[in-house]
């Protein structure tokens, strides 16, 4: 299992927010009453579900103990004791403990392979009118990653990071998570954003922007795998840097990282949730 730190996760707490606030601005449920953010995270954005909807109950779930610690801290909220609690678990065997209205999974998906297979059953858990709201980032043929796959593909570090990255496989395109979900019963919005974000405006990076921020998401399963070989380790990340600096060039404004993201919002028909 891939390990996680919350605090460098959060380093760009804006930018992973934004496409989290689009999704679920295609959600129109008025009052449900039991809420469940599936990849949950550090639940800070968890937290955001909790305030939103006040007589719901939000359930988040995750297979992090680290990020899981993190949300403990959000249900602790006073305003929100009892009513946003977390557990540990694991996506591909999640079951609901009764009927969901919104069931939310952002930036969690691409983790998990085989992914598309779970929907059906996620469409089953839902009541009639709920929702499935999920998005994955699109992003796997793009430098940052094509670049890491590259550098993993040398033969110094074969040996140990072969198999460990996935490709463009770990996501759908929106027209098949829309065809999968409409074929379910569900009425269903679905489509791709590509933000340009401009990380790191103030320079606290310096040059290496793109990777601070790979370095909290799509890197885990590299650093944890060179994590026994400080040398190799060190080597892998200098020669991917290098790279992605010339692929990312730091402006005087910021590093500009195209990042495209796919979203797919479902509801169950057959009533109000
Ligand atoms: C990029 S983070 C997104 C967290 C949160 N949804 C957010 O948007 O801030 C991905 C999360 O998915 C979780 N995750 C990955 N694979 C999982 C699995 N098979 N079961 C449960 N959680 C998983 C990770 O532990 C991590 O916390």
């Amino acid at each position: 299992m891939v390990s996680w730190d919350p605090t460098t996760y959060a380093q760009f707490t804006a930018e992973r927010s934004r496409p989290f606030d689009d999704l679920l601005a295609r959600v129109d449920v008025a009052a449900p009453a039991a809420v469940v953010d599936l990849g949950c995270g550090d639940g800070a954005l968890t937290a955001t579900l909790a305030r939103r909807w006040p007589s719901a109950a939000v359930h988040g779930v995750d297979s992090s103990p680290q990020m899981l610690e993190r949300a403990a801290e959000h249900a602790a909220a006073a305003e929100l004791a009892g009513r946003l609690t977390f557990a540990e678990g694991d996506l591909g065997d999640w079951k609901p403990d009764g009927r969901v209205d919104v069931l939310v999974t952002n930036a969690a998906l691409q983790w998990v392979p085989g992914h598309l297979e779970l929907l059906p059953r996620w469409v089953d858990a839902l009541a009639p009118g709920g929702v499935l709201a999920l998005q994955v980032p699109g992003n796997f043929a793009a430098p940052s990653h094509a670049l890491m796959r590259q550098v993993a593909a040398e033969p110094r570090f074969v040996p140990h990071l072969d198999g460990v990255l996935r490709g463009v496989e770990s996501v759908a395109q929106p027209a098949t998570y829309a065809a999968l979900l409409a074929g379910l019963g569900c009425s269903v919005d679905a489509w791709e954003t590509t933000y340009v974000q401009i990380l790191d405006p103030a320079g606290e990076h310096g040059d290496d922007a793109v990777l601070a921020w790979v370095s909290g998401t799509g890197l885990r399963p590299v650093l944890d795998a060179l994590d026994a070989e400080p040398v190799l380790r060190r080597d892998f990340l200098d020669s991917y840097a290098e790279l992605l600096r010339r692929a990312y060039p730091r402006r005087s404004w910021g590093t500009p990282m195209p990042f495209r993201r796919v979203f797919c919002v479902a509801v169950r028909q057959g009533g109000a949730a």
